[in-house]
């Protein structure tokens, strides 16, 4: 059937469309979206958040600041206001080489909005944010998710740093593909050593029963590739996911080289802002 289809394609190589086609046009809008089908993505990446009045909205920050002309926490409002916000002309003033007058209509997005446009015609790779602060997210998410048939049809897969949102999910409906999202950095220990930590054991710590842990749940794992220009995995990491059934989809990959070595580690696949730079490497 068609998550079966889905679990068998997860085999070949997937573009990731980190928030649309970010690098092109303002993130999680629709020219976003258009381009990064435009450009042969395999998937969509979605950051969602809830208003408050419970909606399922799509933005990467807690905050409006960085993304649209409002202030505050996205939280705090309800989704009308947040519809009324400016979503592309921040993209305008930060890129003027991308710079397109259109953007400046764009608004902020809800997932059912998303979902009512492209239905099954596109795969969604959806992720939890501050699910510690939307304890009701999981739930809305995969009613949805369900309700619209999208589960069976094998047309998303849901993301998170939180080891507790992607457990809840198993639990609620456990046919969802899902990735547990790690982000490894240095930090001092007790003794000001400089060592390696992530929301898994790091990488040079990390052992078959740390990714099997995580395989219990969950059919791959996100990392970060490099922190300030050091690398935090390596090509055994990767044969080492493999080996505990563990697909590896690093994050967020734009430099052509970047894609090339990674490629070379054997990596499934990978989020990008410019789709359209990985399938010309691919
Ligand atoms: O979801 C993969 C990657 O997007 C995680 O980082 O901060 O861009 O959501 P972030
Ligand atoms: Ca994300």
């Amino acid at each position: 059937d068609a998550l079966e289809q889905q679990l068998t394609e997860l085999q070949d190589f997937q573009v990731i469309a980190h928030r649309g086609a970010s690098g092109h046009a303002p993130e999680h809008t629709w020219p976003a979206y258009e381009q990064a089908r435009a450009m042969g993505a395999d998937y969509l990446e979605l950051d969602l958040h809830m208003s408050a009045d419970g909606e399922l909205v799509v933005i990467h920050d807690d905050t409006l600041e960085r993304t649209t002309d409002g202030k505050g926490k996205v939280q705090d409002f309800a989704l009308a206001e947040l519809k009324a916000l400016d979503a592309g002309s921040w993209f305008n003033a930060a890129h003027p080489e991308r710079a397109d007058d259109a953007y400046a209509d764009a608004e902020l997005l809800t997932l059912d909005e998303v979902i009512d446009r492209y239905g099954d015609d596109v795969r969604y790779y959806i992720e939890t944010k501050s699910p510690d602060r939307h304890p009701e997210l999981q739930r809305a998410l995969v009613e949805t998710l369900e309700e619209q048939g999208l589960v069976d049809a094998g047309a998303v897969i849901i993301q998170s740093f939180s080891q507790d949102s992607l457990r809840q999910i198993h639990e609620l409906n456990a046919d969802i593909p899902l990735v547990q999202l790690v982000w490894y950095s240095p930090a001092e220990d007790g003794d000001g050593l400089v060592e390696w930590t992530g929301v898994t054991p790091a990488p040079a710590e990390i052992d078959d029963a740390d990714f099997q842990a995580i395989a219990d749940y969950a059919v791959g794992i996100g990392p970060n590739v490099t922190y300030e220009g050091e690398d935090v995995i390596d090509a055994g990491f990767v044969e080492q996911a493999h080996a505990n059934d563990l697909l590896v989809h690093p994050y967020t990959i734009n430099n052509q080289d970047e894609m090339r070595r990674l490629i070379g580690w054997g990596v499934d696949g990978m989020f990008t802002n410019f789709p359209d730079r990985l399938n010309e490497v691919l």
